[in-house]
């Protein structure tokens, strides 16, 4: 294995000094990308992209050619293990993700399995084999999952949603069901990134894109607990080096603390909580990511620049904070806007590690 000839990404995360602040964007590989569509187009539905390993791993890379990141995320998505669990993964255009077959019942969750990932996930092993290889050692490369909450959301509903009913009702309808479901999950993303990290990711981040629309006891008993459960499990050491996790709940700002407690490295802040809040709340006993609106791309670049200042400022001197979008890229911003965003952290961001 090549050693990396950028690790700012991986210090900042351990809190160890940096000379400026390490920057990756939340779906940075992805449709604001001209040429990203033009590969999708070629591979036909997104899950074709994602189960070819070489087009998995060109689209992977495309950010990193046109920006100075430094990170890579594994192309791929949250609902790769509910897939193959064999709900039955469909995109419908313009409608976002779709199962064949949700599970609503005790009965349909009793007969689920949790995947082999070398064996029924073994599209994604080959993809981050594939992306190391290529990657040459240019920047850390970061596996992820979702948290089981925020899976389960989606099984359950058999789709997005607005309200969540379906997946409210079991989870207090019948709690039981839910935490087997749960705790089905949580064996099942522990192998996956544990599979991950073997087959050469670097850092590994579990997105509870979802677990903000709980209550705080609800947050903690049925997706907290599990995180914490996954993190426990996890291998944290590859070729000698520490191996960071990272756990983002969007809108999940209240609970930081909570979160800090559960042995993760680091906490994705979204932008509903200030990165000066954020750090007062967790003492500097975690790194933090995040955490400017997405929307803020559709400003001008002055603007962005202006923003990266205030979120540098609040977060405040000292290393522990991986500059980062506050949720991911829409689709409709101009790539040369994302390239300010990056250019302004880097420039103005030295002055913080000094
Ligand atoms: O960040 C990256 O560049 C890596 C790739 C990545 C994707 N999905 C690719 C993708 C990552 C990290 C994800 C995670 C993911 N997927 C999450 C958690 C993060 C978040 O955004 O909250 C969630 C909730 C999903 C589920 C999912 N997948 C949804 C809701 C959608 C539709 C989104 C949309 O905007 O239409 C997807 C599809 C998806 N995953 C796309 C991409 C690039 C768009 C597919 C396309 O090309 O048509």
């Amino acid at each position: 294995m090549s050693t990396l000839q950028n690790d700012l990404y991986l210090r900042a995360l351990l809190r160890e000094p940096t000379e400026r602040t390490p920057i990756w964007m939340m779906r940075q590989a992805g449709r604001y990308l001209p040429e990203y569509r033009e590969v999708r187009k070629q591979a036909g539905d997104f899950m074709a992209l994602c189960k070819n390993a070489e087009l998995a791993c060109e689209v992977t890379l495309q950010p990193l050619r046109r920006f100075p990141l430094d990170a890579a995320i594994l192309f791929s998505d949250i609902l790769t293990i509910p897939d193959a669990m064999g709900l039955g993964l469909y995109f419908e255009a313009g409608e976002g993700p779709k199962f064949e077959r949700p599970v609503r019942d005790l009965a349909a969750i009793s007969k689920l399995g949790v995947p082999d990932p070398e064996q029924e996930l073994g599209y994604v092993m080959n993809a981050v084999r594939t992306i190391r290889r290529e990657l040459n050692g240019k920047v850390p490369l970061i596996g992820f999952s979702g948290s089981p909450w925020t899976l389960a959301t989606y099984m359950v509903e058999g789709g997005s949603t607005k309200n969540f009913s379906q997946v409210k009702k079991l989870m207090f309808a019948e709690p039981q069901a839910m935490h087997m479901l749960l705790d089905k999950l949580a064996q099942s993303v522990t192998s996956y990134l544990n599979a991950q990290i073997a087959a050469g990711a670097q850092a590994v981040m579990i997105f509870d894109t979802w677990g903000g629309v709980l209550s705080p006891r609800d947050y903690r008993e049925f997706s907290l607990r599990y995180m914490q459960q996954i993190v426990q499990g996890l291998t944290r050491e590859a070729d000698g080096r520490r191996v960071p996790v990272t756990l983002f709940t969007k809108n999940g700002g209240a609970w930081l603390p909570e979160m800090a407690a559960t042995g993760a490295d680091a906490l994705g802040v979204d932008w509903t909580t200030d990165m000066g809040t954020a750090r007062a709340l967790v003492q500097d006993k975690v790194a933090l990511q995040g955490n400017m609106d997405p929307s803020m791309l559709y400003a001008s670049p002055a603007r962005i620049e202006e923003e990266v200042a205030t979120i540098l400022a609040s977060y405040g001197h000292g290393t522990g904070h991986v500059f980062n979008l506050g949720h991911g890229i829409h689709p409709e911003v101009d790539p040369e806007h994302a390239g300010a965003f990056i250019e302004a952290v880097h420039k103005l961001s030295p002055a913080y590690h000094r």
